[in-house]
């Protein structure tokens, strides 16, 4: 009988102590805006739920950024040349990783960078069992936060890639940011390619942020149940109803958590109070124009060299370069 050789991806685990979670927590609870980072949706119920998002007939972005890839991966491919190897942050459900592994031309690694362990294990996993001859890095971090990527032997250039438009779910400052640590992963001669959401009618915007089966709902609802578990704490996820709305002015989609009545909510020792209709912001999500995707990535060391879009230019796929 053969020995059981199941290829094992490498685990570099910072995992965020739960400390910083508790301190994050209370501090945007104590703004005048109540606030709880987007990060902490990501728990393995979280993860699954985005996933259920991702299939929703209003989210078009996944299926829209899906129909790009698929439609135009040989030049992307092209662009990135041989032996790259390919660091992508959050892992999402390795769909579009597998799509661009399989177009490049001898690609040498494949690194996931992901808060939520669980999910980036189960996926580090399955590229593992799918592509044994790739180094498969799992790296375990906040990637809002400085990390180090290990030496990844035998690659010419680095690709990052960050799919899903989540680059919108950060402000202005913290997406350039965010896109200078790209831009340190990528090194000398690397490049990114990045999901980016377009600005467009209101009604379809809202529409993907309000599913009529409830599912975002229930994965913005999910946020308090993640708190609860981790920080000891009592939200009454009845006493919050789920909100979506387009900010036209600010050209972004704001979550928030609506609370339905005057209560308080304690995490371990400390005491929050809410009014009736008070809201918690849970989330942003940018929505660009071409220009000014371009005058965002420029901020941060990069130049565009490509955009692919759908015919109805719903989203874009955009390849950036160092410069
Ligand atoms: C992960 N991110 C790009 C999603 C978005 O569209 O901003 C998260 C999400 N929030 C609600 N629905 C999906």
């Amino acid at each position: 009988m053969q020995a059981n050789t199941r290829a094992a991806p490498r685990l570099i685990d910072y995992f965020p102590p739960r400390a910083e979670m508790r301190a994050d927590v209370l501090n945007g609870l104590s703004q005048e805006q109540k606030e709880i980072s987007p990060k902490y949706f990501y728990d393995a119920r979280g993860s699954h739920l985005f996933e259920d998002i991702t299939q929703l007939p209003e989210y078009y972005l996944t299926r829209t950024e899906r129909s790009i890839m698929q439609a135009s991966v040989t030049e992307m491919a092209r662009l990135v040349g041989p032996n790259a190897a390919v660091i992508e942050f959050g892992s999402g459900a390795g769909a579009k990783i597998r799509l661009l592994l399989d177009h490049l031309h001898k690609p040498v690694a494949s690194v996931a960078v992901e808060i939520s362990r669980d999910h980036l294990l189960d996926s580090a996993q399955a590229l593992a069992d799918d592509y044994p001859y790739l180094d498969i890095i799992a790296v375990c971090a906040d990637f809002t936060r400085p990390f180090e990527l290990p030496p990844i032997p035998g690659a010419r250039r680095n690709l990052v890639f960050f799919p899903g438009s989540t680059i919108g779910n950060f402000p202005a400052d913290e997406a350039i940011r965010l896109l200078k640590v790209m831009n340190q992963a990528a090194g000398e001669d690397g490049a990114l390619l990045i999901g980016a959401d377009l600005v467009k009618d209101t009604h379809m915007l809202e529409a993907a942020y309000n599913d009529s089966a409830g599912v975002t709902a229930e994965f913005n609802l999910n946020l308090l149940a993640h708190i609860n578990r981790e920080l000891m704490a009592d939200f009454d996820l009845d006493s919050f109803r789920h909100q979506a709305v387009y900010n036209e002015a600010a050209g972004r989609i704001e979550m928030y958590l609506v609370s339905q009545r005057e209560h308080t909510v304690h995490i371990g020792d400390q005491r929050i109070i809410f009014s009736s209709g008070e809201r918690i912001l849970t989330e942003y999500a940018y929505k660009y124009s071409l220009s000014g995707f371009a005058d965002l990535a420029a901020s941060a060391g990069f130049r565009v060299v490509k955009v692919w879009s759908d015919p109805q230019n719903h989203f874009s796929v955009q390849y950036l370069i160092r410069g």
